[in-house]
């Protein structure tokens, strides 16, 4: 694959977007097309999007809402074909439905806009743009109320029984599925991220606590239409969120499962690697500020063969296995570079816990917890922890930390190297021998971000001009090996809209960051999805004029673009939370 791809994607860097600007802001050369809004219809006689009358009804039959994940999935060799899989990680109501709608009707509305979308595209030939197919039969939404099974050690665990499911094995929904990843076979895992918010809770314990679960969650009251919500009545249902879930986009009438061996935290996604003795490793992320990363390494073994039989068993593969946590060691400042040694401590060995004082069930349902007791680096806000296939390296985005440094906080370690820490930076790992199961790996930091005018920020090395950056969340590679970064919170710390960035990690550019695109006003930029050898990169805006109200909208990001468009009569005038391709002119 090295070489495959290089120069399919040339262009200039774009100038840095201020954050008051509502447009999609992309190089020279270069087009952008939405794919699907929020809203749009994915099944036979689903409704049109209607935002003065959403329902339920329709929106469970319709694009979800503030994508997050996202992949492309060409199915066929003519690339014609393929399949969009796209998480919904929540819901802004108050620029999504008028004020007078029922208070009922909202609430079930915002369970159906919750989840994950699988569409069907489109195109002519390789090289064109896709269109979504909006009666495929792989179309599918996963919604807040989905059934799903559970699997691992703690299924069925007293841990997970409720009164509404005595097996522990049966969950409905997936909540605020954040990033994610697609896996050698097929499978698309998913992160539940920060489900605390859904549920109001006694919040006394140290195990509520840890995970966030307070009296004052739930500002959505989501509790007045489904009890299991009232985690003082149902302490055990938030236990049951949290989890990596992973889904089938290839057969619509699966039904996905909430894998327990990969841990519970505040998972940001999980991205898979078969390692070269064929077990397949699993790199995640808690984001929360102090929190860890972690590594799952898989019992059995990928099967490559293709064959029905190998997928079912591949489908297996994140049903048993070890996790384990990882502890970073600086080796000075003296150096000049953040940089050192690392190992990953097990939490569990041949699938049983090895924490003193915790059941195997126990570090599996309250992961954080375990970890705890085992040290390992408190980091600053570890999002995406993605492998790239070409150099085999592990790049860590650690989003920011405005904490660090605080009184009754720790400081700046050489790890996560800056107080009050507002821009994030950047962590590589490099697993000893190549191999991703070793107990021990090498680290740096590739990007201390910000602008880099700023103090103490670090470009790989490079020193040239570099576009500003601030707030790695996602990130991806191409098929030569650059890391693409997107940022969510740039528009709060750098004032510019978040943004799509490429870096070379090898090389004499290594750590050149260059800016690809800018998302609209309040936007995060998701996904990405680079197909460098296709021309075309795709991202998911999340959360486009977020900071607005249904009376005052501070975005119409897509349909209305102040340059070129004016707004149709009777055509939405507040952001529709889209997935956008980018192809060369
Ligand atoms: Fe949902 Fe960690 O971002
Ligand atoms: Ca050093
Ligand atoms: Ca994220
Ligand atoms: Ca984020």
């Amino acid at each position: 694959r090295p070489g495959a791809g290089s120069g399919q994607l040339p262009f200039t860097p774009i100038a840095p977007v201020p954050n008051s600007v509502d447009a999609i802001t992309v190089p020279a050369g270069y087009r952008w097309d939405t794919i699907i809004r929020w809203g749009d219809p994915i099944f036979d006689g689903a409704p049109v999007f209607d935002a003065d009358n959403q329902s339920a009804v329709a929106q469970s039959q319709q694009f979800g809402y503030n994508c997050d994940y996202l992949d492309i999935i060409v199915t066929d060799r003519r690339g014609a074909r393929a399949l969009l899989v796209a998480n919904h990680e929540y819901t802004n109501e108050t620029i999504m439905f008028p004020p007078e709608m029922d208070a009922a009707e909202r609430i079930r509305t915002a369970w159906a806009a919750h989840g994950m979308s699988v569409v069907e595209l489109r195109r002519k030939s390789a090289g064109s743009t896709w269109t979504y197919v909006p009666n495929g039969h792989l179309n599918r939404r996963i919604t807040a109320t989905t059934p799903f099974t559970v699997d691992g050690p703690a299924a069925g665990s007293d841990l997970l029984r409720t009164a509404a499911d005595p097996t522990g094995r049966r969950v409905l929904g997936t909540l605020n599925n954040c990033a994610g990843g697609t896996t050698p076979w097929g499978t698309v895992l998913s992160g539940e991220e920060n489900f605390n918010q859904y549920f109001r809770a006694a919040g006394t314990s140290a195990r509520e606590k840890r995970y966030g679960l307070a009296a004052s969650g739930d500002s959505r009251n989501w509790r007045s239409q489904d009890s299991r919500f009232d985690a003082v009545a149902n302490p055990n249902e938030p236990n049951r969120f949290g989890w990596i879930v992973e889904i089938d986009p290839e057969d619509p009438r699966s039904t996905p499962v909430k894998h327990t061996a990969m841990g519970r935290f505040k998972h940001e996604g999980a991205h898979v690697i078969v390692n070269g003795d064929g077990h397949v490793v699993a790199y995640m992320g808690d984001d929360e500020r102090f929190d860890y990363v972690y590594r799952f390494v898989s019992r059995d073994t990928f099967r490559a063969g293709g064959k029905k039989k190998d997928r079912e068993h591949n489908l297996t593969l994140l049903s048993s296995g070890d996790l384990s946590v990882a502890r970073f060691a600086g080796d000075g400042s003296e150096d000049g570079v953040s940089d050192g040694s690392g190992e990953w401590i097990p939490l569990t060995v041949d699938g049983r816990s090895v924490v003193p004082g915790f059941s195997t069930e126990e570090v599996l349902v309250f992961t954080r917890l375990a970890a705890d007791a085992v040290q390992p680096t408190k980091m600053d806000r570890p999002e995406d922890v993605e492998p790239n296939f070409v150099n085999g390296h592990v790049y860590v985005a650690c989003t920011n930390n405005t904490d660090r440094g605080k009184v009754g906080k720790e400081g700046a370690t050489e790890p996560n190297p800056r107080n009050a820490n507002k821009n994030g930076h950047v962590v590589e790992m490099m697993p000893t021998g190549g191999d991703h199961t070793a107990a021990t790996f090498a680290w740096n930091l590739i990007l201390i971000c910000g602008d880099a005018a700023t103090a103490g920020t670090y470009f790989g090395g490079w020193t040239g001009p570099v576009s500003p950056i601030s707030c790695p969340d996602n990130v991806a590679f191409d098929s030569v090996g650059n890391l693409w970064v997107s940022t969510d919170g740039q528009p709060g710390t750098i004032g510019l809209n978040d943004a799509l960035f490429k870096v070379p990690v090898t090389g004499p550019e290594r750590g050149r960051v260059q800016q690809f695109l800018a998302v609209p006003i309040d936007g995060e930029t998701c996904g990405p999805v680079i197909h460098d050898r296709d021309g075309s990169v795709f991202v998911a805006v999340q959360h486009p004029g977020e900071d607005g109200s249904w009376e005052a909208q501070r975005s119409r990001f897509p349909d209305f673009v102040p340059s070129t468009r004016t707004a149709r009569p009777g055509e939405f005038a507040g952001p529709r939370p889209s997935v956008v391709q980018v192809t060369r002119r």
